[in-house]
């Protein structure tokens, strides 16, 4: 796991933006993972910014989205779709049959979930997958005690969830209960893994899932069993970290590192 602390919220977004535009320039059709929330927001603004200046360009793209609320249809103003349109998608040059959301408004949300899995093995798996982290170590809606194992399904939001999501609602009775999610088994079969965090709120489960033991209970410590995962966290995200001077030791040497590779996959460490 790669842990790069950063200055703060703007460079987080910023380094997220390179790895997605060096993606893109190398593999103009790359598949790509998205995520909704707060965390995610500036690096879609800086690829909009990027695309508007003619440095990046999505025609080509395949996008699947972590998860979907159960009972919004896509058009509802809360919907992760009405999101990825309004922050991203209708902003630049997606192709809108490229871009996947799970449907939350389908009876059968077995068939809904496993088309969901099949999608994304036609489409070759996700070459670079973004992820927030909620404060109780959630990723995508993959609550704590979710199998470390799990494919894309159903699953009930914690009260710290539907309390933390009530901000884009009129109240915390409006958050639904249940949402689509990938699994934490979908997420750990992305090629390279970035998870951004900013801001002291995400200290606790930072330090859980980079320094503790991997556990279901903190579902983002999954990823310690991957083999490319880029962490990027502002200081305040980073500030309960035991082992920040090594991380930013290892930072400093980082061209070091990468010259010890013959491959021009950056090293991870
Ligand atoms: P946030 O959510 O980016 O809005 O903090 C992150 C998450 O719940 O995964």
């Amino acid at each position: 796991m790669r842990v790069v602390i950063l200055e703060n919220a703007e460079q987080v977004s910023s380094r997220a933006a390179d790895i997605f535009c060096d993606l893109i320039g190398e593999t103009p059709d790359a598949v790509l993972g998205l995520a909704t929330g707060g965390t995610p927001l500036g690096t879609y603004r800086e690829l909009v910014t990027r695309y508007r200046g003619g440095k990046v360009r999505f025609a080509d793209v395949t996008t699947f989205n972590l998860d979907e609320y159960v009972g919004l249809p896509p058009e509802h103003s809360q919907s992760y779709r009405t999101f990825m349109r309004t922050h991203l998608f209708d902003q630049a040059d997606f192709s809108d049959r490229r871009c996947h959301l799970p449907d939350g408004t389908l009876g059968d949300y077995q068939r809904a979930c496993e088309d969901y899995e099949r999608q994304i093995d036609n489409a070759g798996g996700i070459d670079l997958q973004i992820l927030g982290i909620g404060t109780d170590g959630h990723i995508a809606f993959n609550e704590p005690g979710s199998s470390l194992a799990s494919r894309t399904r159903i699953k009930a939001l914690t009260e710290q969830t539907r309390s933390d999501n009530a901000r884009f609602f009129d109240s915390l009775d409006a958050v639904p209960r249940l949402a689509i999610t990938m699994g934490v088994g979908t997420i750990l079969d992305a090629e390279h893994v970035v998870l951004l965090a900013t801001g002291s709120s995400k200290a606790a489960a930072v330090q859980s899932f980079i320094e503790g033991p991997v556990t279901a209970q903190v579902p983002a410590s999954a990823l310690q069993l991957h083999q490319r995962v880029t962490v990027l966290l502002d200081q305040a995200a980073a500030s309960r970290l035991v082992r920040q001077d090594y991380y930013r030791y290892v930072e400093s040497i980082q061209a070091e590192i990468e010259a010890t590779h013959q491959t021009d996959r950056p090293s991870e460490v």
